[in-house]
């Protein structure tokens, strides 16, 4: 599904990514951990098609990012995000934030998947008026509602406790049973516990 061989990258002239090569094979849950600085989010970045490695070779679905001739609708159908913050509308409802995501074909879903999330009962309510642990399930519904193949989430559980964290990785456990594919770069070694294949940065270097 995604395989790199010896991608580096530049930020500037600083070199953050050291020939990096690896595999992520469909139905995978993959947990990217590393220190703060090790290049975890450059890494989930490039893999998932918004920064583009300074060297070396990146596939997705067999694709160089080059050949794939609208990038926007490739994300927009096989790739869901979530990051540490939830980047939800405050003037717009749970259902709408979700709704504006949404591909037309699959807004009928959106109050399904919402039950699934245990957030059903939140739908007209809006961000500033639910706890953090609920918006960020909101966040990943809003991931989910297009069914990607693959979901990236950059340190989703920075701003939660335990038991909300423990919530969103049991969710994401979820998706991969499901078939999907899930890549998630923390700190947070809890997230050990869910993962089939562990990788581990260490000064923008693989361990
Ligand atoms: N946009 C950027 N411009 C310049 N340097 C950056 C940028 N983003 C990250 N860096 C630097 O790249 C290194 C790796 O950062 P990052 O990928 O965010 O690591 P992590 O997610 O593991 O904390 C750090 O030294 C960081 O300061
Ligand atoms: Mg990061």
């Amino acid at each position: 599904m995604i395989k790199t061989s010896n991608i580096s990258h530049f930020y500037g002239k600083e070199q953050v990514l050291y020939d990096l090569s690896l595999e992520i094979k469909e139905g995978e849950f993959v947990f990217l951990s590393g220190d703060s600085g090790s290049g975890k989010s450059t890494l989930l970045s490039i893999l998932s098609t918004l920064l583009k490695p300074s060297r070396g070779e990146f596939l997705i679905d067999n694709f160089h990012m080059d050949e794939i001739s609208n990038l926007d609708k490739f994300r927009q159908k096989n790739i869901g995000f979530v990051f540490q913050f939830h980047y939800l509308i405050n003037y717009l409802s749970v259902y709408e934030n979700i709704a504006l995501a949404a591909i037309d074909e699959k807004k009928k879903n959106i109050s399904r998947l919402l039950e699934q999330l245990g957030i059903l009962e939140l739908a007209k309510r809006y961000p500033n008026e639910i706890s953090g642990g609920q918006r960020q399930r909101v966040a990943l519904a809003r991931a989910l509602i297009n069914e990607p193949k693959i979901i990236f989430a950059d340190e989703p559980t920075g701003s939660l406790d335990s038991k909300n964290s423990a919530i969103v990785y049991e969710l994401l456990a979820k998706c991969v049973k499901n078939g999907t594919t899930v890549v998630v770069a923390s700190h947070d070694m809890k997230v050990e516990e869910y993962a089939t294949k562990k990788l581990r940065m260490v000064d923008g270097k693989l361990q």
